[in-house]
């Protein structure tokens, strides 16, 4: 079924017309236990959803189109194991990937908890090595740089989840290389040495060009200087395709497998995640999987009306394909938290940013959010602005915590700086909901004729996620809520939320296009005329 053909679907159209008449002022005036009741919490999460364009009818409706659309079905087939990612018939198990050691998780008559946990202690026995010197590299001494070399979901999670875990990291250095530009490895090797330095290979194909390229490269650049044999001791591989990897001249031993079930944007918490393990170590790394896990069971267990991924799927989706908003804002008030963003926007929008449902049919309404933002409180100073005033209904997510790991005393000498941030997280999200009328504008002595650009309309929808402090479990409770997030947005939508057909048209249009740019090529009388033009200025350029 279409989720525009569910019953919830015309109640909710037809209520968004009257529940949008009223101002949030309204709302949280009518009820004043408004601002604790619309609140729920999972692990050390709280989220506040009380500013929202809701009341309990609108709540009422969204779980009502749940219902409909068989979310907790579609979630239960997921646990199960079922071949939800019908495109590519797979099943969909990053949940496995957090299991305890003695849960069992069951696929085609096969428990591959025992698998999960063989890599995780493969993993952690590496990891060791790195971190008390005792793996060696070509020339004797111990490795003092992790380089990892992925793109999309084989870099996003571990970039992002090792910056977040900065105040965690006590292992090698670790860097990042996921562009082709060669700007991106040369600028990560320019003050490395090859004979302290390693490199982790990751891809889920080992084949994604971006990977080879900078891989093949980065071999040369150890080859180089330490010669052909160096290889073994300066390369591990984090792949499913121990064929490609053996070709690549990687031994078996330096390879940590996962599996065609863990898609690419859920994949840090496996073997992905092995270049935040070296830098944190095996057992915040155990943390992080622990925090994933109590949000798992919470998504599994909680009841409707207190399932913290459920509320925000179904308000995403009451956003996207209801009120029309195209975009959500996400505003971390953790500078740790900055590559946040970018992580959840390969999440949302590779998952959900689709036009067809499972079977082909058109969805019929707007689906995936353009999802983006920045750290707060830069955000504030660049493009906050359009948030408070501007014409576009943007929804944010607002994220902080209670505690910060280290702080500083701030300007007055009492608040300290993390107190500043996050009562500027919390003004924030208060200006944005009750804004400030014209009457209180001019009550304040401003000119009347100054008074409409300093009106402040209210009414700009937010979630607030306020966690104790910004720890390995803190962070994996919070990529598990996002996940399951857009789990159940996409059961909603009727859509596969885990395939991605939509990059592979471009990806083979760069290789067709490739020699055109190459030494030999140029513009041809085959090509569109934009591209043709452009094939022949990049020639004129290069000449
Ligand atoms: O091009 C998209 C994509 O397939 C992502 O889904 C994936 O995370 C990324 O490329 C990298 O893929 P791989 O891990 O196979 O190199």
């Amino acid at each position: 079924m279409s989720v525009s053909d569910a019953t919830a679907w015309a109640a909710l159209t037809e209520h968004s017309a009257t529940i949008t008449e009223r101002s949030l002022r309204d709302l949280f005036a009518a009820d004043p236990a408004r601002g604790t009741a619309m609140t729920v919490s999972v692990g050390d999460l709280y989220v506040d959803y009380s500013k929202h364009r809701i009341n309990g009818a609108t709540m009422r409706l969204l779980h009502l189109l749940a219902r409909e659309t068989h979310v907790f079905e579609k979630r239960d087939a997921m646990l199960r194991g079922e071949r939800i990612n019908v495109s590519e018939d797979r099943p969909v198990l990053h949940i496995a990937l957090r299991k305890r050691r003695d849960e069992s998780l069951w696929l085609d008559g096969h428990d591959v908890v025992p698998d999960v946990h063989g890599v995780l202690d493969a993993m952690g026995e590496f990891t060791d090595s790195l971190r008390d010197g005792s793996w060696r590299g070509a020339d004797g001494r111990p490795i003092t740089t992790v380089v990892n070399i992925g793109i999309g979901g084989s870099d996003l999670g571990p970039a992002m989840v090792h910056a977040a875990l900065r105040e965690y990291c006590d292992g090698p250095d670790v860097r990042f290389v996921s562009n082709v530009d060669p700007a991106d490895l040369l600028s990560t090797l320019a003050d490395l040495d090859p004979a302290t330095t390693l490199f982790v290979v990751v891809s889920k194909t080992f084949s994604t060009f971006e990977t080879m390229a900078n891989a093949h490269a980065a071999r040369r650049w150890l080859v180089d200087a330490l010669g052909e044999d160096a290889v073994a001791g300066h390369f591990v591989a984090v792949s499913t395709n121990a064929a490609l990897v053996a070709d690549f001249g990687i031994e078996s031993s330096n390879v940590f497998g996962f599996w065609d079930w863990v898609g690419g944007r859920y994949s840090v918490g496996s073997a992905v995640g092995l270049s935040v393990m070296a830098a944190i170590g095996r057992h915040r790394f155990a943390e992080f999987l622990a925090g994933f896990r109590t949000v798992d069971e919470h998504f599994q267990t909680a009841p409707i009306h207190a399932n913290a991924p459920v509320i925000l799927g179904l308000l995403s989706v009451w956003y996207a394909s209801v009120l029309g908003a195209d975009a959500r804002a996400i505003l971390p008030y953790a500078n740790d938290l900055a590559r946040l963003p970018a992580y959840l926007q390969q999440l949302a929008m590779e998952s959900n940013g689709k036009s067809v449902r499972g079977d082909g049919t058109p969805v019929g309404v707007p689906t995936g959010e353009v999802i983006w933002g920045e750290a707060g409180t830069n955000g504030q100073h660049a493009f906050h602005q359009l948030l408070h005033q501007g014409t576009r209904l943007v929804p944010a997510d607002f994220i902080g915590f209670a505690r910060a790991g280290e702080d500083f005393i701030s300007l007055d000498g009492a608040t300290s700086m993390h107190e500043v941030l996050t009562a500027n997280m919390f003004a924030q999200s208060r200006v944005l909901a009750f804004g400030k009328t014209k009457a209180e504008v001019i009550a304040d002595g401003v000119d009347p004729v100054l008074a409409p650009h300093k009106v402040m309309p209210g009414d700009r929808p937010s979630t607030t996620i306020l966690a104790s402090e910004l720890t390995p479990s803190t962070l994996g409770q919070l990529i598990a809520l996002y996940e399951h997030q857009v789990f159940v947005q996409g059961a909603v939508w009727g859509i596969d939320s885990f395939d991605q057909w939509g990059v592979e048209l471009g990806k083979a249009s760069a290789v067709e296009l490739a020699p055109a740019l190459a030494a030999g090529g140029g513009p041809s009388d085959a090509m569109d005329s934009s591209t043709r033009g452009l094939v022949a200025a990049f020639w004129r350029e290069r000449t």
